[in-house]
């Protein structure tokens, strides 16, 4: 890859991997593709940043041309939250976003397509502890219907063209550069904000809410590994499970408790209490450690520990 292209860049993984991607392969090298979002001084001083939607095919191809891209990594999405208030949203976004870049990608010769997929594809009669790789694909959300739908598509254009699309199914993602957005999973990073800036939380899914985590570092991890592992290792495309820590909102409570003795936490669920319920507790990695090597390294009090510093760095500075 000599060119790559990342839509959504100044979402919650898109901003930092973008960052990421330029260290790795130079700035000039990596183009981040924002839409309404106003980029960061980061993404702006570190590379080139153009305005591009993923619904918008002209506007896409005249950047593939302009830089020469030849790998495309789409992080736009609209997540659960979002998607339950705007179906129709979600799946236009979602799904003929999607096929615009494959499309592009298919018709000027891309080296890589990244597909993002997540534990949405799960759903209430997908077995919930250590949900295997190979399993019940059933979400009840629009945003896992388009992901499932983005999982199978992929890997037809592998298949069908012989192309190169990859993906994993992440897990809640938590960190502190950029905020998440629409997700189910958002309380587990808003619960760090709020401890440093209020010392309490009132939390929209109640305590024993368990799901699969991960901290942005392992997240990053994980995306570059699979993006530079070697396609003939590959045995899932678009799909691979990838765990690094599963726990309920009771025990990352205690977690901030050990820094912040008295955080205190209140529980009002809301609607995204019916999706995080109908997600894993946790996920089987088994495939994507056996063909690139995953291997997680952060667990609740390191990334706890982390967070907080991050954060109350913040808002010393007045940034939060
Ligand atoms: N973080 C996402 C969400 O909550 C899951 O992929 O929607």
């Amino acid at each position: 890859m000599k060119n790559i292209l990342v839509v959504g860049s100044a979402g919650q993984i898109g901003s930092e991997l973008t960052l990421l991607l330029r260290d790795i392969y130079g700035g000039d090298h990596v183009v981040a593709g924002v839409r309404k979002t106003k980029p960061s001084e980061k993404l702006t001083s570190t590379g080139p940043c153009e305005v591009v939607d993923a619904l918008d095919k002209e506007g896409l191809l005249a950047v593939v041309k302009k830089y020469k891209i030849d790998a495309i990594v789409n992080m736009a999405a609209i997540l659960s939250g979002t998607g339950e208030k705007n179906p129709m949203l979600a799946w236009d976004v979602n799904m003929n976003g999607l096929i615009n870049i494959l499309e592009l990608a298919r018709e000027h010769g891309m080296k890589q397509v990244v597909v993002p997929s997540s534990i949405a594809v799960f759903g209430p009669t997908t077995p919930v502890d250590n949900t295997p790789q190979e399993t019940i694909l059933k979400p009840t959300t629009i945003y896992g219907v388009t992901k499932v739908a983005g999982e199978l598509i992929g890997d037809y254009y592998v298949k069908r063209y012989g192309m190169d699309v990859r993906g994993l199914r992440y897990p809640g993602i938590i960190s502190h550069e950029t905020l998440p957005g629409g997700g189910t999973t958002d309380y587990a990073v808003a619960i760090y904000y709020e401890a440093i800036k209020n010392k309490k939380y009132t939390c929209f899914v109640n305590e024993d809410t368990r799901l699969p985590m991960m901290y942005m570092p392992d997240c990053l991890k994980a995306t570059v590994d699979l993006m530079q592992a070697d396609f003939s290792d590959l045995n899932y495309h678009c799909d691979y499970n990838v765990g690094a820590m599963s726990f309920s909102v009771g025990e990352m409570a205690e977690s901030i408790r050990k820094f912040i003795p008295e955080f205190e936490i209140s529980y009002e669920p809301d609607f995204r209490q019916q999706i995080a319920d109908s997600w894993p507790n946790s996920v089987d990695d088994g495939p994507a450690r056996q063909d690139w090597g995953w291997k997680p390294d952060y667990d609740l009090d390191g990334m706890t520990a982390d967070m907080l510093k991050a954060i109350g760095e913040k808002h010393e500075k007045g940034l939060i």
